[in-house]
């Protein structure tokens, strides 16, 4: 049987058919309404949320152990928790056109280049897209952010392999080039007769979903994919609405893709002197670095840094707390955009964490000790169970550095920098990070935050032939270094998750 569901959002009102008993999620992904389902439908992360307008439908159980009674009695459902049996009419909060703050080394805009080549460049993270445009030089020309269209898939690697491996590549391959169109549509500065290029960056599972390729081996053991070198194609035969020359940048490994590849390309010089670079994420990505010899890593850190797993986490977009003090009892929040907090995004959930510990409202086992949550500004708190998560997260990371450190034979004083990055790197502050422990403590004093290392990076690909040469050289020639194959792990692991 056909149904009607009519949709209203921020687009205005639309209507669409629909087989009876399909599920809410599953049919506002398919029309393109990312709402923030980042457990990608299995009812656990409670951020799926709709409101059901006419008819007004009882909550299921998954709506009741997910939902505050406020929220029930607002008519508030989980999308993925519900099946739609008759005509319907929903409110939904459509994230797909948010805007995404680039957390870019916040890159040097001009108006237009006045001679020379252009060039596309594209960072597909699991959780934002960022896409520059810039002359021969590197300059930014153009720039844009946006939440990765992928998240109602799911909100990390495993689960839109998991996704793809089901049938469902197309959905995500569509999903990611309808989204670089889209943008393409918007730019103002796009010159035809200039552009002559586009770079593509991104972890290994990411490129293989912007190509439409098989990722699923990168689902089990031996973890491997379809490629990992340098792929050359043009933009029509991706389906891209520009037909330009298309280079992805090469991978390291499975688990250490081409935005690391990228983010050494920008941090690398001739220093006797190692580097350690911590790219931040659901998957961390580490390397180990000094003039020509690279060794790289990786770890699960969950996806407590992108604001998944945390009661009212959230990326690094407009109305996310990025930062957060708190002085002889008064708080202090900035918030990304200068807007009203709507919630908590990684560089914040470091501060809060810091400062809790600074203050003595969290002890160094991670027990909240004025009760089970943390009032960080109105109507946002911090949750015993965030605390939790960022404790398995940071322990995570320090544990890989610690380890990846060992395995490469270097000591803590051939370390001359460690380089915080990520997709909201810019926002990080280097003191808290050290504060609770996100790096082991004999390198807390080295800690530089370098915001978006592999935009940078990719740039210098796109526009100097030397760097180009020499991404291949690191990516073929960087050891990557299997940390889930020590035995040492889980206790060092464990050591770690003590403040
Ligand atoms: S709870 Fe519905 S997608 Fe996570």
């Amino acid at each position: 049987m056909r149904l009607e569901l009519r949709v209203i959002s921020d687009r205005g009102r639309q209507k669409f058919t629909i087989e009876a008993g399909e599920n809410l999620l599953d049919v506002l992904s398919r029309y393109g309404y990312d709402i923030g389902a980042v457990c990608g439908g299995k009812a656990s992360c409670y951020k799926c949320k709709v409101e059901f307008v006419d008819p007004v439908k009882p909550p299921t159980p998954k709506d009741i152990s997910g939902l505050s009674k406020k929220e029930l009695d607002e008519n508030i459902r989980l999308a993925c928790a519900n099946f739609i049996w008759e005509d319907s009419t929903v409110r939904v909060k459509d994230a797909s056109k948010m805007e995404v703050l680039l957390a870019a080394k916040e890159p040097e805009i001009r108006q237009q280049s006045t001679s020379g080549h252009e060039h596309l460049v594209v960072d597909i993270g699991t959780t934002t897209l960022a896409l520059v445009l810039v002359d021969s030089s590197g300059k930014v020309i153009e720039a844009h952010g946006r939440k990765n269209a992928q998240a109602p898939y799911g909100a990390d690697v495993i689960s839109r392999i998991k996704h793809a491996s089901q049938g469902g590549l197309p959905d995500l391959n569509k999903a990611i080039i309808g989204q670089i169109n889209l943008i393409l549509k918007s730019m103002k500065n796009l010159n035809l007769d200039r552009l002559t290029s586009m770079t593509v960056l991104g972890n290994t599972t990411m490129l293989h979903l912007f190509l439409g390729k098989d990722c699923s081996g990168l689902g089990f053991h031996p973890y491997q994919g379809e490629f990992l070198a340098t792929q050359e194609t043009r933009g029509k035969a991706l389906g891209l609405d520009l037909d330009l020359p298309v280079k992805t940048m090469p991978n390291i490994s499975s688990f250490a893709g081409s935005d690391l590849t990228a983010g050494i390309l920008s941090l690398t010089d001739k220093s006797e002197k190692y580097k350690l670079l911590v790219d931040l994420g659901t998957n961390a990505e580490i390397a180990l670095f000094k003039k020509d010899k690279f060794f790289a890593a990786s770890a699960a850190a969950g996806p407590a840094f992108e604001g998944a797993g945390i009661k009212q986490g959230m990326p690094a977009i407009a109305g996310a707390i990025s930062s957060f003090s708190l002085v002889n009892g008064v708080t202090r929040i900035k918030t990304i955009g200068n807007l009203l907090p709507v919630g908590i995004c990684g560089s914040g959930l470091i501060d809060i964490v810091a400062q809790l510990l600074e203050n003595r409202l969290l002890d160094e086992t991670g027990h909240m000790l004025l009760g089970p949550q943390f009032e960080v500004a109105e109507n946002v708190y911090i949750y015993a169970e965030d605390i939790r998560e960022m404790q398995l997260a940071k322990a995570a990371i320090a544990t890989a550095v610690d380890m990846l450190i060992a395995a490469a034979n270097v000591d803590f004083d051939d370390i001359e920098k460690v380089y915080l990055s990520g997709g909201f790197g810019s926002y990080i502050n280097a003191a808290n990070a050290a504060r609770i422990g996100l790096i082991p403590k004999e390198l807390s004093d080295k800690i530089k935050v370098a915001g978006n290392t592999g935009l940078s990076g990719g740039i210098l690909f796109a526009t100097d032939e030397k760097k180009r040469a020499l991404a291949e050289k690191i990516a073929a020639s960087a050891t990557y270094i299997d940390l889930a194959q020590n035995a040492e792990f889980s206790q060092k692991y464990i050591d770690y998750i003590m403040f």
